[in-house]
């Protein structure tokens, strides 16, 4: 079964690590659909019926982005704001999410250190507000892959990477 990656990039342009994640993605068109929410919505006014029916074609959908200021970058929580809405998502009728496998695909400017206990907040106890958005849908999260230090990529360290993330997800 295909699987959804949902990226939010601002400036994939003038991205590394993302546009190199999805490059490699597409090597594999019939295992992954790349959807970017900048290169569809640039208003971020999200057509949410059209994002609904997109999702409920899914089994796993995996969300990849840059993490901004410790968290999501704001496009993807105003997406989850408008398109995981009562009656589809969660509350009364709402199971279009229940069941799917969700996971994060994240890099960060930061490097590992500073992710790490007992100093630093790991990048996945940062996400926990999404990955719980998720759970209470009813989905499993499945697995966060995580590049650091994306500013200063070593070109090894990032091709062993990318091959992670595809067998991971
Ligand atoms: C608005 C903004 C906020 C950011 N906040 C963080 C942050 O809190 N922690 C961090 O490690 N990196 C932060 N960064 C750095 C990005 O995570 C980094 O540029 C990105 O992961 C690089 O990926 P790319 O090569 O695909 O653009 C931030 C960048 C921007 C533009």
């Amino acid at each position: 079964m295909k699987k959804l990656v949902i990226v939010t990039h601002p400036n994939i342009e003038a991205s590394t690590i993302n546009k190199k994640w999805i490059e490699n993605l597409q090597k594999n068109p019939e295992k992954y659909t790349i959807h970017s929410l900048y290169g569809e919505y640039s208003s971020l006014d999200f057509d949410i019926a059209k994002e609904q029916a997109l999702i409920e074609q899914y089994d796993e959908i995996i969300f990849q982005f840059p993490l901004h200021w410790f968290s999501t970058p704001y496009a993807l929580k105003k997406y989850i704001d408008d398109v995981f809405t009562y009656g589809w998502a969660f509350g009364e009728g709402g199971d279009k999410i229940q069941g799917k496998k969700i996971g994060l695909a994240v890099s960060t400017g930061g490097d590992e250190e500073v992710y790490k206990a007992p100093n630093g907040i790991p990048v996945k106890e940062l996400l926990n507000d999404v990955i719980l958005v998720f759970k209470f849908c009813g989905a499993e999260f499945t697995d966060l892959h995580t590049l650091y230090g994306a500013h200063n990529p070593d070109e090894n360290a990032l091709e062993a990477n990318t091959k992670v993330y595809a067998a991971t997800f």
